[in-house]
């Protein structure tokens, strides 16, 4: 059978397959560069994509640079504290407008001096007034739709696109309690990741490697067994890791926190571009976007709530998240040689609360992406 042929009867199967009989995707799900484009096109060309936390444009004139699906963009923060996404290009002749993170009153392009006013419209082109055909009134940045969610930054490339918001309403009432958009970003790292996008999703949100890879790093902390999936929705899915009751915490959390919450870290995805940890002391997460099918950009952090840690706690949680990703991130680079290889053939996935999030990934793929792979 061909790699697509393999591929399509494998997502036919998940409309009736269900947890208990769910088997691991073809090779070609993951090594093949034409559903890669695909994805690009149809996934992070369409969905609600995460750039990062709304806290790093914090102030009005702070503008964040940014690429989606090889689009240059930048998100600003107006005077009038509203976070806009633009195209980072310039409307005289195409030079990149802003390179990192910067401030500014205005946007200014290196190269000629155009300037742009924070939303977006050209406010200065120097020796520009006696050209016929152009009107600098006229003359603005192309504008993206925006989200915030939880103290996560949104933008998609779609034109009108369906709001993000309520379609997380159920994952919002399981996390609500933790104040995410209260939390401080107090680590962030932009890394390379040499692994499927899919991978690094499904090694995120799956809790079944938990205790065996993560022995000494992550299992006395949130161990497998203490793990249980709950009920995705379209554009999310997740499961409930619970902290061991043999290691004290520090309990800084947000007093909404009940009892039960403190106790637990609700591990979600929002799909294509987002997952996270979010505990009660502090949260992780990764916003993650395809370059090739085995290259990742990852931005990876981490967020705490309230200003009662020392350096040396951020730093030793730090130090517990950057092991844990290496372990990961070890694995995830054998993983491509993995699926590569002759031998390679679909597994039989663990019970639902263990790898119940790889089966509803699959699923999210499979409603997004079966009519554009089999049309
Ligand atoms: S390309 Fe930006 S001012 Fe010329
Ligand atoms: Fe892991």
């Amino acid at each position: 059978m061909s790699g697509r042929t393999d591929l399509s009867a494998a997502l036919a199967e998940l409309e009736s397959a269900g947890y208990e009989s769910a088997w691991s995707m073809p090779a070609s799900y993951y090594a093949d560069p034409e559903i890669l484009a695909l994805e690009k096109e149809h996934l992070f060309g369409k969905e609600w994509v995460c750039i990062g936390r709304v806290e790093e444009v914090a102030d009005p004139g702070d503008s964040m640079a940014f690429t989606l699906c090889e689009q240059p963009l930048v998100a600003v923060r107006g005077d009038d504290s509203k976070i806009r996404v633009f195209s980072n290009v310039c409307r005289h002749r195409g030079a990149i407008l802003v390179d990192g993170k910067s401030k500014g009153r205005r946007i200014v392009c290196p190269y000629h001096h155009w300037s742009y006013d924070l939303d977006g419209r050209l406010a200065g082109a120097p020796r520009m007034e006696a050209h016929s055909g152009f009107s600098k009134s006229d003359c603005r940045l192309p504008e993206y739709a925006v989200e915030e969610w939880c103290g996560f930054l949104f933008t998609t490339l779609a034109e009108n696109p369906e709001p993000l918001g309520p379609r997380l309403e159920p994952l919002k009432a399981r996390i609500g309690n933790y104040h995410m958009e209260q939390m401080k970003v107090r680590h962030l790292a932009d890394e390379i990741w040499h692994t499927n996008w899919k991978c690094l999703i499904e090694n995120f949100m799956e809790a079944y490697h938990l205790s065996p890879l993560h022995r000494t790093t992550l299992h006395p902390v949130n161990p497998t067994r203490l793990c249980t999936h709950f009920p995705a929705g379209d554009a999310y899915f997740g499961y409930n890791a619970g902290y061991s009751p043999d290691l004290p915490r520090s309990q800084k959390g947000h007093p909404d926190l009940t009892d039960a919450e403190a106790d637990n870290c609700v591990m979600f995805a929002i799909p294509p571009g987002l997952v996270s940890g979010c505990g009660g002391d502090y949260s992780s997460f990764i916003c993650i976007q395809p370059e090739t099918i085995d290259r990742v950009r990852a931005k990876l952090g981490l967020i705490f709530y309230g200003d009662g840690w020392t350096d040396a706690e951020i730093e030793k949680a730090t130090v517990l998240f950057n092991d844990t990703m290496s372990e990961d991130k070890s694995v995830l680079v054998g993983l491509m040689r993995g699926l590569a290889a002759n031998a390679y053939a679909r597994g039989p996935l663990a019970p639902a609360d263990f790898e119940g999030n790889v089966f509803d990934f699959y699923r999210y793929f499979g409603r997004r992406m079966a009519a554009v792979l089999h049309p």
